[in-house]
């Protein structure tokens, strides 16, 4: 666990903005923190109704559901999550597009900023259904049925959009590869869902550059025979891409062959809406599994409640689709409340650092939400690029997928909010669907660094560690888990329910697991310690430390290595690789640390580059074989004298050659 946090202790709440509600569109969601408390009480002992009657309220069903809950009642009984809304049925692009189409046509469902700036466009309801149902005719027409699961590998486009509620409207599963991944990961994802159709792109555009995205497709495609097609959306026209006649096919020239209206396929509550793989404490990456209605109406809550997202509003998610925080919010959610979306192809320095306040300025953007590592660049940046802007319209302010600095908080308060947004830190991950700690926009008082309290439906716990005992005491710290399922968690890992109980639901029985550390103040405020398992949080990003050691072990020259995460000024963690190789005598050893740099880059993506390697000659093991990073991430804190007891390792002077070596590079 990490040090100490007594300090947390002394840090004071400060009230949700003034003035919040003057600047607000309409009748506020929740009169104040009491009634939050109040309905918060209802979802934890009565789920089955609370729940109940928000699906009923919230989303459009083709048949009623009979129950809210199965089993009813509340925790995980049998040591399994329980089902939602079954016996009923719905469409998740009906939900997102047709009712809101269907009401107002005209009305921006996404205004996209592409890379460069004022190459845009913006997509009304009414086209972004006629989209979404001539490329659910195009999926048909390859052989995509319900339950069949598509691969999308797309950047930041509204094609994106419409490719993910196309795949829904026809009841098949999205599984959506970041594009940031190498070809070798894209083909053992392809090949672990089983894929048999791909879409993505002639090329992406990025900060200015052009990435080859067909080319890494086709090199995946070697490997995945049970792909027969692959449909190509024209992004930037170069002609020089690589072409399989008889299995690639154009979006443009496919989609004119369709009418403007096909009839969404209604699903079962429980049916798979999408696969998301993530990464755990093995190397081989986990579909986590998310059913229709439940992460529906968990995206749409959060959405609104955590948000404030109302109808009128333009929320700036400045994620990726190819993560949660994507699907989440930039797709599913905002289109669930009928609000306009952004979509940002780009980086926020490009062409400047003002990129970001250019979109909020110009689109007059309400809710603005990025990760902690974007905002320690433009911090960095200096404050210049933000002031010249009006960011008067942002009401609301998140931050997601790594704890906030209270320095970088402070900064986001007092430039980009300027006194007058709230900013939630939203706690949550892949398996959560949603936000399941975060302060409900005007709402929740914060403190910088802290998630708040839970969203409704939540019952977090801190357990012990050791032995996962629940530490009732207000002031407690330990690790979180959750008492009780919630409609949006994820309900396996594809192909492989045993692992999703061995990871989730069996560590701690009786709880939902979630491998973060977490400490509860005196006011009962959470706060996030990090993972207490093998993953790296590298600007957000969540890698396996036994994916990259796999990675490494594909050159020739490595014999061992162990990955570990080490803190960083700009990206939160970054990534140190101890490897020991097989020949000692290296003539350039620059030259073989870069090409165990290209190696990672190449199994898995550029994100997940080793910031610094390590040449050893051995690595700290128990007599069993176990490496044992503890040691690892003690020497590379300098905190040598706190190696704490090392007599079970095979050979206890390895310790000292290690110590070395991370004082001779770091
Ligand atoms: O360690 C927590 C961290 O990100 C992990 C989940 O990663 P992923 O599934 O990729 O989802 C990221 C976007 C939700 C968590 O286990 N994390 C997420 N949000 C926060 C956070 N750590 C601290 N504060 C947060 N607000």
């Amino acid at each position: 666990m990490p040090e100490s946090t007594d300090h947390l202790t002394h840090v004071e709440a400060i009230k949700p903005p003034a003035g919040f509600l003057e600047r607000h569109p309409s009748t506020p969601f929740l009169a104040d923190f009491e009634e939050y408390k109040k309905l918060y009480r209802q979802s934890i002992d009565d789920p089955e109704t609370f729940f109940g009657n928000m699906a009923r309220e919230h989303l459009s069903w083709s048949k009623p559901f009979d129950q809210a809950r199965y089993p009813p009642g509340t925790g995980f009984q049998n040591g399994d999550a329980a089902a939602w809304f079954l016996g009923g049925e719905l469409n998740a692009s009906y939900n997102c597009v047709d009712r809101h189409a269907i009401a107002n046509p005209d009305k921006p469902a996404i205004v996209y900023e592409a890379d460069e700036p004022g190459e845009g466009r913006v997509i009304s309801y009414g086209e972004l259904l006629k989209e979404v149902c001539q490329i659910a005719q195009v999926l048909t027409a390859l052989g995509v049925k319900k339950g069949d699961t598509v691969a999308v590998y797309l950047p930041m486009i509204p094609e994106a959009l419409v490719t993910l509620l196309a795949i829904a409207r026809i009841g098949a599963v999205h599984s959506v590869v970041f594009a940031g991944f190498s070809s070798g990961s894209l083909r053992d994802r392809i090949n672990d869902a089983n894929s048999k159709v791909v879409i993505t792109t002639d090329e992406s555009k990025r900060g200015g550059k052009a990435i080859e995205t067909k080319k890494i497709v086709d090199e995946a495609l070697k490997s995945c025979p049970q792909v027969h097609n692959v449909l190509v959306f024209k992004r930037t026209g170069n002609q020089h891409i690589p072409w399989t006649d008889s299995r690639d096919l154009w979006w443009h020239e496919e989609k004119q062959r369709y009418p403007p209206y096909v009839a969404p396929t209604p699903v079962q509550a429980e049916d798979t809406l999408f696969l998301l793989y993530t990464s755990g404490s093995t190397g081989k990456p986990k579909g986590i599994q998310h059913t229709t209605a439940g992460y529906l109406l968990g995206a749409l809550l959060t959405t609104k409640y955590v948000f404030d997202v109302h109808p009128q509003d333009v929320l700036f998610t400045a994620g990726d689709v190819g993560w949660i925080t994507g699907h989440s919010y930039v797709v599913y959610g905002p289109l669930l409340n009928g609000a306009t979306t952004v979509v940002f192809e780009g980086t926020p320095a490009y062409p400047n650092y003002s990129r970001y306040w250019d979109v909020v300025d110009q689109h007059k953007v309400t809710q603005f939400y990025v990760a902690p590592t974007a905002l320690r660049l433009l911090k960095r940046a200096g404050s210049s690029h933000v002031e010249k802007h009006d960011l008067s319209s942002l009401r609301a302010l998140g931050s997601v997928g790594e704890p906030i600095a209270p320095e970088v908080w402070e900064w986001y308060n007092e430039h980009v909010g300027r006194g007058k947004a709230h900013i939630c830190d939203t706690y949550w991950q892949t398996e959560t669907g949603s936000h399941i700690i975060t302060p409900l926009a005007g709402v929740t008082s914060t403190k910088p660094g802290s998630a708040s309290f839970p969203f409704f439906g939540i019952d977090p716990v801190i357990l012990d560690p050791t032995t996962g005992e629940e530490l009732t005491s207000t002031v407690a710290e330990g690790v979180l888990a959750v008492r009780s399922p919630w409609p949006s968690m994820a309900r396996s890992v594809w192909g492989d329910y045993n692992r999703f109980l061995d990871t989730y639901l069996r560590p701690y029985p009786g709880f939902y697991f979630t491998g973060d550390g977490a400490a509860r103040d005196k006011d009962g405020f959470f706060w996030i310690l990090g993972r207490v398992d093998d993953v790296v949080n590298v600007s957000g990003h969540r890698l396996s430390t036994a994916e990259i050691e796999s990675a490494l072990i594909e050159h020739p020259l490595v014999a061992e290595s162990a990955v570990v995460g080490f803190p960083d000024e700009l990206t939160g963690s970054a990534v140190a690789a101890f490897v020991s190789l097989k020949h000692k005598n290296l003539e350039d050893v620059a030259e073989t640390k870069k090409e165990l740099v290209i190696t990672v880059r190449k199994e898995i993506g550029p994100f997940a580059a080793p910031k610094l390697i390590l040449l050893v000659n051995d690595l700290p093991k128990t007599r069993s074989g176990k490496i044992m990073r503890r040691i690892l991430r003690k020497i590379l804190a300098h905190e040598e004298d706190q190696l704490g007891d090392i007599s079970t390792l095979s050979d206890p002077t390895v310790v000292k050659h290690l110590i070395q070596v991370v004082h001779e590079n770091f």
